[in-house]
C-alpha cells in the first residue's frame, strides 16, 4: 500500500489552498469588518449602549487585526478565550508544532525557537478552521456581544433569496407526501430517493464562502434541475445507499436512524429538511439525527440558533406547503422522531480518522446509526483527511479507517481533493471545465458500507 500522501496547503501555488489564503479569506473577513461597521448603531441599540459599542470596536479591531496576520503569513497564536474548547485548541496547536519540529529535524533542518504554524506553510484544512475559531475568539472576548454571530445577516439573506426555490421545492414534497398516503409501489420510491438525495446534493453549491457571500440566484425548479445536472455527478453511488436504508428497513422495521451531518444555512438547509422527510415518510428511516456547529463556522454553516430561525421563518411563510410542513417537523422535533445537536468536535481542525480517539463520545454516538449522511465540501475534506490523493484512490481507502457506521458523502466540489474516479475522468471534467474541482459545479455521492464499531 502506498503512503498517505501529504495534506494541501498554500505553499504549494497551485492549489486552491492559496488563492483562498491570499484573496478570499482576505475578501471574506473584509466582509465582516464592513457589515460591523455599517450595522453599527443598530447593533448598538440591540446589545446596550456604550459597553456595546466598546466590545464592537473591540471585535473589528480583532477581526481586522486576524486579516493582517492572514495576508503578513503570522504564524498561529494559542487562543485567549475561555469557552471550554480553547484548551483542546490550545493543546492540538502544540501537538501540531511538536511535529512539525520533529520533522523538520528529521529532514536535518533547524527548527528554531520560533517555530509556528503559518498560513502560507501549513496544512490548509487546519490554518482553515483555525481561522474561523479565530472569529469566533473575537466574539467570545466580549460580555455583551459574545453570541453574536458575526456571518448571521448573510445567512439570513440567503435564506430569503430562496423563496422561490424553497416553495417549489416544498409543494413538490406535499404532492409525494400525499401520494404515500395510499400504496406506492417500490419503484416509485427509489425514484423519489434519488430525487431527494440529489436535491439535497445539489442544494451544496450554495455555500457562502466559496461565492465570498454572494447570495446565489434560484431561477429555476430544483426538481427539474435534477437532469441537466445529471452528467456532473463524478461518482454515483445512490443505489449502494438506496440499498443500505432498504436492507435495515426491512431487517430493523421501524427502528432505522440516520444521521445528516449539516453544512450550510439558507435553501441547502431546506433541502436536508426535505430529504429527512421523504426518508420517514417512505418509512427508509423512523429517526433522523441532525449534527449541527456549535459556534459560527465557514461563513454559511447551520449553528443551532440558524436551525431554529429557519424553522421559525418557515413555519410563518405565507405558502401553505412550506408551513404546513414547517409545522409537521416542528412535531417530529417535539416527538423526538427527529432531534437535533451541535458537538464541538465538529469544529475542530481534527480529521475525522482521528475522531474515535479525539471524541470518543460522538464516535459512539454515530456508531448507533444505520445510515450517516455527510453534507459538503468540509465534511469531504475532513471525511479523506484533504490530502492530495490521486483521484482513482478508493473513498473507503481514502477514509483512513473511519467507519463508525455505512455512511454517505453528498458533496459538490469546491477544493482541489478528490477521490473515487474511474481512469478518464478527471481528464473528461477538466477538458470540460477547467474550475471542475473549485466551482460547486460538480458533485460526487460517494459510500463506504462498512461498520468497524
Ligand atoms: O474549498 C473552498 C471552501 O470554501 C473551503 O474552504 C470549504 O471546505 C468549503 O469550500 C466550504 O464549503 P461547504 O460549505 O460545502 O463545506
Ligand atoms: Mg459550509
Amino acid at each position: 500500500r502506498s503512503k498517505t500522501p501529504p495534506p494541501l496547503s498554500a505553499k504549494d501555488p497551485s492549489s486552491f489552498a492559496y488563492p483562498t489564503m491570499k484573496d478570499r479569506i482576505p475578501v471574506i473577513l473584509s466582509k465582516v469588518v464592513d457589515h460591523l461597521t455599517r450595522q453599527k448603531s443598530i447593533i448598538v441599540q440591540e446589545y446596550g449602549g456604550e459597553v456595546a459599542r466598546e466590545e464592537l470596536k473591540a471585535m473589528i479591531g480583532a477581526i481586522s487585526e486576524l486579516r493582517h496576520c492572514v495576508m503578513t503569513n503570522k504564524p498561529a497564536k494559542p487562543l485567549r478565550d475561555s469557552r471550554c474548547d480553547a484548551v483542546l485548541w490550545n493543546a492540538e496547536l502544540a501537538r501540531q508544532i511538536n511535529l512539525k519540529r520533529e520533522q523538520e529535524e528529521a529532514s536535518g533542518r533547524d527548527a528554531g525557537d520560533e517555530l509556528g504554524l503559518r498560513w502560507f506553510d501549513d496544512a490548509w484544512l487546519w490554518m482553515e478552521c483555525y481561522l474561523y475559531r479565530r472569529i469566533q475568539e473575537a466574539s467570545l472576548m466580549c460580555s455583551l456581544l459574545k453570541s453574536f454571530d458575526v456571518f448571521g445577516q448573510q445567512k439570513q439573506d440567503a435564506f430569503k433569496s430562496a423563496y422561490k426555490s424553497i416553495s417549489q421545492l416544498t409543494t413538490y414534497l406535499q404532492e409525494v407526501i400525499d401520494k404515500f398516503k395510499g400504496h406506492v409501489p417500490e419503484s416509485e420510491i427509489g425514484k423519489h430517493f434519488i430525487e431527494f438525495l440529489q436535491v439535497s446534493l445539489w442544494g451544496n453549491k450554495c455555500d457562502l464562502s466559496i461565492s465570498a457571500g454572494q447570495v446565489m440566484t434560484h431561477d429555476h425548479n430544483p426538481m427539474t434541475q435534477l437532469v441537466a445536472l445529471k452528467h456532473r455527478l463524478l461518482v454515483d453511488d445512490t443505489n449502494t445507499a438506496y440499498g443500505i436504508l432498504w436492507e435495515a428497513a426491512g431487517v430493523k422495521g421501524q427502528n432505522v436512524r440516520v444521521d445528516i451531518v449539516l453544512d450550510n444555512a439558507g435553501f441547502e438547509l431546506v433541502t436536508d429538511l426535505c430529504l429527512a422527510e421523504f426518508l420517514i415518510t417512505s418509512r427508509l428511516a423512523s429517526h433522523v439525527v441532525f449534527h449541527a456547529k456549535s459556534m459560527p463556522w465557514f461563513v454559511s454553516d447551520v449553528t443551532l440558533g440558524d436551525w431554529d430561525w429557519t424553522l421559525n421563518n418557515m413555519c410563518r411563510m405565507n405558502h401553505v406547503a412550506t408551513s404546513e410542513l414547517c409545522q409537521r417537523w416542528q412535531g417530529y422535533l417535539k416527538a423526538k422522531t427527529w432531534e437535533v445537536e451541535a458537538h464541538d468536535f465538529w469544529s475542530m481542525p481534527n480529521t475525522y480518522n482521528e475522531m474515535s480517539s479525539a471524541s470518543p463520545d460522538l464516535f459512539n454516538r454515530l456508531s448507533q446509526s444505520d445510515f450517516v449522511i455527510f453534507k459538503g465540501d468540509l465534511n469531504y475534506r475532513k471525511l479523506v483527511s484533504d490530502r492530495q490523493w490521486d483521484p482513482m484512490t478508493q473513498f473507503e481507502r481514502a477514509l483512513r479507517g473511519f467507519h463508525p457506521a455505512p455512511l454517505c458523502s453528498l458533496r459538490t466540489l469546491k477544493c482541489d481533493c478528490v477521490v473515487g474516479l474511474e481512469s478518464g475522468q478527471a481528464q473528461a471534467a477538466e477538458n470540460e471545465d477547467p474550475n471542475w474541482m473549485i466551482g460547486g459545479d460538480w458533485a460526487v455521492i460517494s459510500v463506504c458500507e462498512r461498520r468497524d464499531s
